[in-house]
């Protein structure tokens, strides 16, 4: 198998869907597949937090899971994510959610007193 070096990393994606039917409230689910949403936003911020901590922030980690609101998507950005991405949330609210969050991140990072996305990027984050 072909060994992959870290030098060959540029980034990481954190996470993906969980198959984990224990953090599902709602029982009558299909016994099969991967499970996408709310459920999956707290693993994710965990492992990019772990990661961007682990790295230094050294590399570039898209944040994915559970993201609704420019709330959810600023979270992922505090814990260390350059860039969100989102499925569910666009399944259940349109597509006008990209620019809602876009316009909601604004507020949140003036709110704060940053200038661009990229000063708040792993602030919740104690390297010590
Ligand atoms: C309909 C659907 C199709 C997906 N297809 C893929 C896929 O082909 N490859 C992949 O890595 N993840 C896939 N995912 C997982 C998503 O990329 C994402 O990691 C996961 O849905 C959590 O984000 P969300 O809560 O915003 O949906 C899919 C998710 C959904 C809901």
């Amino acid at each position: 198998m072909k060994q992959i070096f870290f030098k060959d990393i540029n980034g990481f994606v954190c996470s993906n869907l969980t198959k984990n039917r224990n953090l599902v409230i709602e029982k009558n689910i299909p016994k099969e597949g991967g499970i996408s949403g709310k459920v999956v936003e707290n693993l994710a911020n965990d492992m990019i937090a772990h990661i961007y901590k682990k790295t230094q922030g050294k590399y570039t980690i898209i944040g994915v899971g559970g993201i609704f609101s420019p709330e959810d998507a600023y979270k992922k950005i505090r814990l260390g994510a350059s860039l969100v991405q989102l499925i569910t949330g666009m399944i259940f609210q349109g597509p006008q959610l990209i620019s809602s969050i876009n316009i909601g991140l604004v507020e949140l990072l003036k709110k704060d007193g940053f200038n661009s996305i990229k000063e708040a990027i792993g602030v919740d984050i104690n390297f010590s």
